[in-house]
């Protein structure tokens, strides 16, 4: 029998178990051997009728869902030495750790009841007002604490919309490319998903007209600061054109914003919150995602949803049966790090290095790769967005040029996955967050070997 025991490895149980059994059908020469054989056939008999007569059902809307391309992509960089564009992290190291830290000490000492105890589904109300006053900040004026929801990331609040608004089969307008957990989470509720084309200034609003004349879509999502992934930034002009068209459509628009705090240079346009305020009527037409996660942290998971009371009551109400609410002991430590006034210098602090490092990674890509790649140099946000040109034959494929990249030690996420429908197969997407300019240049130099 020696030899033939080898390990569960984790394959297919049934597999391992016909193996086992055929290996020890003629080895079978003591009685313990004997007893293992025999055990063996138990328990491939046992496992072909449990697991093979009854396989489990999941639910039809995961139809429409596929585990996305990137993730396979990221199980490649445990590769030793591989310098990393791929993610839509933050860097760890502009987290402010004393200053979260001081935050969590404020909530234990003066609050630890309310901090550590079950809360109110709206929100933690010291965070509701903080986040008023900082929105109060960036030009939204008439925003109330009641006037939105603490949210466990503004993923959530995604999702949430997605929960109250969308039945299966309802077309919901996106921009092409667009954040991909959206396309999945609005896929997962049956959405039929129709793509806007967008530019460098963001969602080509003609088009976007066009399209919501013609399919009526029961809302559109855009990300109209430093998109994910596109960096784009909606122009003023057609911020105040998508807020018309809300109202002229009586269409609802989700302005999903977790970058707009992440320039480089000139403050970006307001808000369409902000400006909502200057198209009247806009106001009822329009929900806005926000979130601390790209700018203090992510592992905090506080983010928020302003919508109009209708929608707020019914996202609450969804809310109730999916977390109860929000962690109260990050929102009271976020209450407390905004109340001590540090967010302006954290802010300063990675719009300084975020804009470095796009600097570097935009002048290290015209560098090494010249005519081969095309791209606009992002403004603010975490991402290049750029596109394959073929010059000079060298690649041209996003998904191609990725597997080459890993093979030089140096990875970024193709474009297509971006789009929910007509990708653009030359497209990629490299984050400059959490490499620092050495590395940014060493691994864009990797990028120009691997063309
Ligand atoms: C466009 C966009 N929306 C929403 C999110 C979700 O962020 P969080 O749930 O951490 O607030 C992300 C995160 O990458 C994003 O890029």
């Amino acid at each position: 029998m020696q030899g033939s025991k080898k390990a569960f490895d984790g394959g297919s149980l049934q597999e391992w178990l016909r193996e086992t059994w055929d290996k020890t059908w003629n080895k079978a020469n003591s009685r313990r051997a004997t007893r293992y054989h025999w055990g063996i056939a138990i328990a491939y008999t046992f496992t072909a009728n449990t697991f093979t007569a009854m396989p489990l059902e999941f639910a039809t809307r995961l139809n429409n869902v596929e585990t996305s391309a990137i993730r396979e992509l990221f199980k490649l960089l445990g590769k030793p030495g591989i310098i990393s564009f791929a993610g839509g992290f933050p860097d760890p190291a502009m987290f402010d750790v004393d200053g979260i830290r001081e935050a969590v000490n404020a909530a234990l000492t003066h609050e630890a009841g309310a901090a550590l105890q079950y809360g109110a589904t709206e929100g933690h109300n010291a965070l509701r007002e903080q986040l008023a006053a900082f929105m109060q900040g960036k030009g939204v004026q008439d925003l109330a604490p009641e006037g939105f929801i603490v949210t466990t990331g503004s993923q959530q609040a995604l999702d949430l919309l997605g929960k109250t608004m969308i039945s299966p089969g309802e077309k919901v307008i996106v921009e092409g490319p667009t954040f991909l957990a959206t396309i999945q989470c609005f896929r997962l509720y049956g959405a039929e998903l129709i793509s806007a084309p967008i530019d460098a200034n963001g969602v080509q609003v003609d088009q976007l007209e066009a399209l919501m004349a013609e399919h009526r879509p029961k809302f559109v999502y855009l990300i109209p600061t430093f998109g994910n992934p596109s960096g784009a930034l909606l122009s003023m002009e057609r911020r105040k054109r998508v807020l018309e068209l809300a109202v002229q459509y009586q269409t609802l628009i989700v302005e999903d914003d977790p970058y707009g705090d992440l320039y480089f240079n000139d403050a970006p346009p307001p808000s369409l919150l902000a400006l909502s305020a200057g198209v009247p009527g806009s106001r009822e037409w329009l929900a806005h995602c926000g979130s601390l996660s790209k700018v203090l942290s992510p592992g905090l998971r506080v983010g928020w949803m302003v919508a109009p009371p209708e929608l707020l009551a019914k996202a609450t109400m969804c809310k109730q049966f999916s977390d109860a609410h929000t962690s109260t002991f990050a929102q009271a430590t976020a209450a407390h790090y905004l109340k001590a006034g540090r967010m302006p210098a954290t802010l300063a602090h990675v719009r300084k290095v975020y804009a470095e490092r796009a600097q570097a990674m935009g002048d290290a890509l015209r560098k090494e790769l010249g005519e081969a790649i095309d791209f606009v140099q992002p403004q603010g946000g975490l991402f290049v967005w750029a596109r394959l040109t073929g010059a000079g034959g060298a690649a041209k494929d996003g998904a191609e040029f990725a597997k080459r990249a890993i093979d030089k030690g140096v990875a970024f996420v193709p474009g297509s996955p971006f789009y929910a429908s007509n990708p653009d197969l030359s497209a990629l997407r490299l984050s400059f967050a959490t490499a620092d300019v050495a590395r940014i240049r060493e691994g864009v130099e990797r990028l120009g070997h691997a063309l």
